[in-house]
């Protein structure tokens, strides 16, 4: 395994935290490549629970290096809170590298994220889309045009002062102006910044060299993906309803500077079922009582947020548009014991547009309202798996589910999640 990936194949909360944390045993060095504190990814260590915002899963095996790649951004007051969070329960981050390249949250970005999804709720047509207000869009957005801060400009005050109050200029007219909002204080920001930033510098250098001497050094680098591929800004389909960053695995080579050739696995993380937080076009989506019970046997809530997640059936038509787009070397299904009890198991198979059978998907995406879903039953397998340490004992029907997935996908299924301990996993 020099380089390994493993992204999220759905929308998100797929258990890539619990994943990148059992395979972490056989790395050296995990990175994490794209987005900020919008992510949350658990693990659970026996009776110890821990969430994860900004920091890689690797940081829970302190031996091994952590980065925080080029292409995160990140809320320094924040990661300091996470980072003294693991400190207070024993786990020091010295061997954590965040790149100098990575960009900052400002405070304004999260203001205007939240003061966004505001106005679209009162006026725009496209409605709310449900972020995290974590202050995502915003700070891409800001990336993009050029007007960002990066990390390393904390090793600067009197020009990371001079450029924050020039760049708060712009932000107080939105604010002020457009949102009829209080405006924010420049000097207030670049204080709190640069406290923050004196204990956050030690960490700051070069990633993408630490990153490529690894490899030169044959040591093995695990890559945690977050997000996932149907949230991706250019693949997730259901534009705008998606986060301005790419969860797929091209985008973990962007956001850390790694060529394409270098990974040579890659791990799909698949809910045995699907989920979305947010708003958007969700085919399988189910409601009522139904949702209620599998969103609360699944704890369907949000890791950083705490919202209901929506929750759903397998859906195999965009399971294989992520296998593609990602490359897809192997699947982890996780999350197979919320489906223990379910006497029958629905699973996506095509879709029904205008009358007619879809088996892909249709190439304009704004149809994906539209589809309706066709489904397959199968039945459930009705064993407590949550024991289940070897693939030797699966009983009958779930044998079945994963060669019936596995088939329609033509990707092997390799890990089985079946719990959310660390030792719940089942290799196949
Ligand atoms: P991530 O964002 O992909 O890392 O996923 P989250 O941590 O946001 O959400 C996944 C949730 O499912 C967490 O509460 C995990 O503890 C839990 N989880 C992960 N794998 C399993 C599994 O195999 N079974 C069960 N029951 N829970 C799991
Ligand atoms: P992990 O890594 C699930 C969703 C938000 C919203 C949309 C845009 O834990 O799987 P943003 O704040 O990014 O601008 O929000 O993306 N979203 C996630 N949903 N898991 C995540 O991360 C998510 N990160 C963002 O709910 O719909
Ligand atoms: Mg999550």
């Amino acid at each position: 395994m020099p380089a390994t990936a493993i992204v999220g194949t759905q929308w998100g909360d797929e258990g890539k935290g619990k994943v990148v944390d059992f395979l972490a045993r056989d790395a050296d060095i995990v990175v994490r490549s794209q987005g900020g504190n919008n992510a949350g990814h658990t693990v659970a260590v026996d009776e110890e629970v821990f969430k994860l915002y900004h920091l890689p899963c690797g940081v829970l095996h302190p031996e091994k290096i952590s980065i925080i790649g080029s292409g995160m951004a990140v809320n320094p007051v924040k990661l300091l809170e996470e980072i003294d969070g693991l400190d207070a329960r024993g786990i020091k981050c010295a061997n954590l590298v965040i790149s100098h390249l990575t960009h900052l949250i400002m405070p304004y970005h999260m203001i205007l994220d939240g003061l966004e999804e505001k106005r679209r709720t009162a006026g725009d047509a496209r409605g709310q889309i449900g972020t995290t207000k974590r202050g995502i869009g915003p700070v891409f957005a800001d990336k993009m045009a050029r007007s960002g801060f990066r990390i390393c400009d904390l090793a600067d005050p009197e020009t990371f002062r001079e450029r924050v109050r020039y760049s708060c200029e712009e932000k107080n007219v939105l604010l002020t102006g457009l949102y009829g909002v209080e405006p924010v204080d420049a000097d207030t920001i670049v204080d709190e910044y640069l406290a923050a930033g004196q204990r956050l510098l030690p960490y700051v250098g070069d990633a993408v060299n630490k990153l490529l001497q690894g490899l030169e050094d044959d040591k093995r680098v695990l890559f945690e993906g977050a997000q996932g591929t149907l949230l991706d800004i250019e693949y997730g389909l259901s534009y705008p309803f998606l986060t301005s960053a790419p969860p797929v695995t091209s985008g973990m080579c962007l956001g850390t500077g790694l060529a394409p050739n270098k990974i040579d696995r890659v791990y799909g993380v698949v809910k045995a079922y699907i989920s979305r937080v947010g708003e958007g076009p969700f085919p399988s989506e189910l409601l009522g009582d139904e949702a209620t019970r599998l969103r609360d046997r699944g704890n369907e809530y949000g890791t950083a947020t705490g919202r209901p997640r929506r929750v759903g059936w397998l859906d195999l038509v965009l399971l294989r548009y992520s296998a593609t787009i990602n490359g897809l070397t192997d699947i982890v299904l996780t999350k197979v014991d919320v489906l223990d009890e379910m006497p029958e198991i629905q699973v996506a198979v095509a879709y029904e547009l205008d009358g007619k059978r879809v088996t892909s998907l249709p190439s304009d995406p704004v149809l994906l309202p539209e589809l309706k879903p066709v489904y397959e039953t199968l039945p459930g397998w009705l064993i407590n798996t949550s024991d289940l340490t070897t693939g030797d004992l699966l009983p009958d029907p779930l044998q079945d589910y994963i060669n019936f997935i596995s088939g329609m996908v033509k990707v092997p299924i390799s890990l089985l999640g079946v719990g959310t301990r660390r030792r719940q996993m089942v290799e196949l």
